[in-house]
């Protein structure tokens, strides 16, 4: 009922190749811009001046993760940038609500991220206020990493609430995102899919995209 869409994660893009690298993704829907403060996470990424940057020479727009903590505090600055989503941690939210409004407020996307270990039951009434909700399907902080399937029910929960309240929520899973995964999450309800490894660790990235979308329809 949905189509797949596929967000390259520049996570795993040369870094000192950036432009390059975001224009090797042209097939993609959305670029995934992991941002990481090395203290929510055990990482160190970008923080806005790179992702604005990034918003200047992308061709396509920008899926913005947030892995940072005080999210209160520096979530809706990324959404200014004129990002198309920003997602942040629920885990580091105080007022999740109030994070998704004002991101909303910036004209931007609002979504809510779930560690692997964290439940969605507390949130699956609070659908209404987030465009997107993004189920990790790995700990947070590195690409490369495997695909936890033991997240799908998480997934199945959200499609079904999903439904039952008519709303429009995409439904994101990240980490270990590839050809031999990429269907279980598709299954399971996923319908927006982030692929770091699988896209940039690929010969032709744009090839990449286009095996993961049919994987991930078929
Ligand atoms: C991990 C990041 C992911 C990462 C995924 O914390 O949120 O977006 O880039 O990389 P792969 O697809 O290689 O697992
Ligand atoms: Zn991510």
């Amino acid at each position: 009922d949905v189509t797949a869409r596929i967000n390259p994660s520049i996570l795993s893009a040369d870094f000192v190749n950036m432009e390059r690298d975001l224009n090797r993704i042209q097939t993609a829907d959305y670029v995934h811009v992991d941002v990481m403060d090395n203290h929510f996470v055990p990482n160190l990424t970008f923080g806005p001046q790179m992702v604005g940057r990034v918003q200047d020479v992308s061709p396509i727009p920008l899926d913005v993760h947030l892995m940072i903590s005080d999210v209160d505090r520096w979530g809706p600055g990324y959404a200014e940038l004129g990002a198309f989503s920003v997602t942040f941690h629920v885990e580091a939210a105080t007022d999740p609500v109030a994070v998704a409004r004002a991101i909303r407020d910036r004209g931007a996307r609002a979504g809510l991220a779930l560690k692997p270990g964290t439940p969605v039951e507390p949130y699956l009434e609070l659908l209404p206020e987030f465009d997107q909700v993004l189920v990790m399907t790995v700990e947070p902080g590195f690409g490369g990493q495997s695909f936890m399937p033991e997240t799908m029910p998480k997934l199945r929960l959200l499609r079904e609430q999903v439904r039952r309240l008519g709303v429009d929520t995409w439904l994101q899973v990240d980490g270990g995102i590839a050809l031999d995964t990429i269907a279980i999450a598709a299954e399971a309800g996923a319908d927006t899919f982030v692929a770091g490894s699988a896209v940039y660790g690929a010969d032709d990235p744009e090839r990449a995209i286009a095996g993961l979308r049919e994987a991930a329809t078929s």
